[in-house]
Parts: C-alpha cells; structure tokens; sequence
C-alpha cells in the first residue's frame, strides 16, 4: 500500500508501515511530530487537541482514527459507536497532516496474545465500573505510540483517568513521546463535548447541561469549606431529581494518585459518572484550595 491521497483532501494511511515511512521522512525534514488518537466522530474537542500539539511546537499533527474494540466491554456500545470517517476527514482539512485509520487487523493481528496492564491508577473509579476498560485503551495507545514514533501526543482532560493511565504507562514503559494534556471543551451551556451526547434525547439533553454546574457549584462549595461528603451526597441527589439514571461516582480525588480526599488539604479534582438515557456522561474540574 501506499500513502491514499485521493479518497479525502486529507492524506490516509491504513497501514503502519505507510504512517511510519511518512513520519520517517518528515523526522528527516526535521518536522516536530504530533500524534492526536481519536475514536473518530470528531467534534471541536477533537479538534482543540491539535491546536494543543501545534501550540506546543508540533509541525505535522497525525490524526488516528479507530474504534478500539479491546476498550469497551460486553453489553457496551462497540457495535453502535458512530463511524463517520468520510465527515471526519473533512473536519480534518488544514487542520491535520495524514489520518491513520486501520483496520482491526492491522492493529491486532491474528492470534495476538500481548495485553497492557497498567496497576494503581486504574483500580477505581472508571476501572471498577468497567474492569476490561483501561486494559483496551492502554493496550491500543501503546501501538499507536510504538507506530508512530511521535514527539508528542495529546489526549483530552475529559477522560482524566485515562489521561493519568496513559502518563504511568509512557513512564513505565519509557516510550520516548510527550504526553499533552487538552482542557476539556464545553457545549454553551457548560456539557463536556463527548462523541456520546449524540444519542441524549432532547430531555436527556437539556439535564445533562446541569452536570457541570452542580459540578462547579460542589467545588466551590468544598473550596469555601463545605464538608466533602455531604455537598457530593447533595450534588448526587441533586442529579437524580434533574432525570439521571443513576450517578457511578461523584467524588473528589488526589489529582495524581486519584485517591479518595477526606479533607481538603491541597488542589484535588472532583470526578463524576453519571447516566441518563443511553450514554453515562463524564465530566471532572479542579477543586481550589485556599489554605
Ligand atoms: O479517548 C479516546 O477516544 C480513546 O480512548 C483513545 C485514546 C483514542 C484510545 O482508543
């Protein structure tokens, strides 16, 4: 194969092997690599991790696009996951380099048998509401990585736990590449942009935009000195009223270790899961601390 230059205005590589010749004669041009991973069905939070790579010196930004199937669990929604690529790629006009989108067996070849683990971070929160989850995602990441050979890559804060696995991961592993962080980008009426708030209902969807002010106003709340677990015990009732399903988690962390805070002592971060309809919406912010 070859570098497709024909079916979208932006260049497609389907193999690794295209991706890394690309980047092996750009490197020689002495471009500045960045790599942006994505499941596809891009929005301008996708967007915004480019201008992340760029605004941090990046000269050529790969996109990837794949719907990593080791990342989602029986009864999840691999199968119904939007698969828009030809839309994508449009977004993806003077603002990419080359998009890599392979196909599964490119990325897990036949009989593959090689799984990355990573412990600590991953032991709550997401990973105890979906115990396969951050096993797909590290295990995918670490190829994209090893495939592309960049100098940065850049993933969004809205999965902030993934955020920290893929961190401990590069740290462990020591794969040489520089992981960017991309503050999370917000709907006009505060909800974190997700690929998923495409199947909330009209309902569902205007409850959702009430996540992240309950959000806010619960760290704020914390910032001023209110006790920990009666304003997140409040926030949580509060989003059941609003027609939430059901609330996994609403809960403060160690910003790093993203272990549970009893009592405010240093800038945390409060995390929350919640469903409502189809789709369990993520969200997470800072919470200050004064002294
Ligand atoms: O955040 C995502 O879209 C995915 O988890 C990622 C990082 C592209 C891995 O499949």
């Amino acid at each position: 194969m070859a570098i497709d230059t024909t079916t979208y205005a932006v260049p497609l590589a389907r193999t690794i092997s295209d991706m890394r010749e690309q980047v092996a004669s750009w490197r020689a041009a002495g471009e500045k690599i960045a790599l942006v991973p994505t499941m596809g069905a891009l929005h301008e939070g996708h967007l915004s991790l480019i201008e992340v790579a760029k605004a941090h010196g990046a000269t050529k930004a790969i996109v990837s696009i794949f719907v990593n199937p080791t990342q989602f669990g029986p009864g999840e929604d691999f199968d119904a996951y939007p698969r828009t690529e030809a839309t994508d790629a449009e977004k993806l006009v003077d603002r990419a380099d080359l998009i890599f989108a392979p196909n599964g067996s490119e990325m897990y070849p036949d009989g593959y048998g090689t799984t990355v683990s990573v412990k600590g971070v991953t032991n709550t929160l997401e990973g105890e509401a979906r115990p396969t989850h951050f096993d797909g995602v590290a295990t995918v990441v670490s190829k994209l990585l090893l495939a592309a050979l960049p100098d940065c890559a850049v993933f969004g804060e809205k999965d902030y736990q993934q955020l920290l696995t893929i961190r401990r991961m590069v740290t462990d592993l020591r794969i040489p590449v520089e992981i960017l962080g991309g503050p999370i980008l917000r709907e006009p009426d505060g909800l974190a942009m997700s690929s998923r708030n495409v199947y909330l209902t009209e309902t569902e969807r205007k409850a959702a935009g009430q996540l992240n002010v309950i959000l806010k106003e619960t760290a704020d709340a914390i910032t001023n000195g209110a006790d920990l677990k009666t304003a997140t015990a409040d926030a949580e009732s509060k989003l059941l009223e609003l027609g939430f399903d059901k609330v996994d988690y609403l809960t403060v962390r160690d910003t790093t270790t993203l272990q549970p805070v009893e009592k405010l002592a240093e800038e945390a971060r409060i995390l929350v899961a919640a469903k409502i309809g189809q789709p369990r919406l993520l969200d997470n912010m800072p919470v200050e601390f004064r002294g």
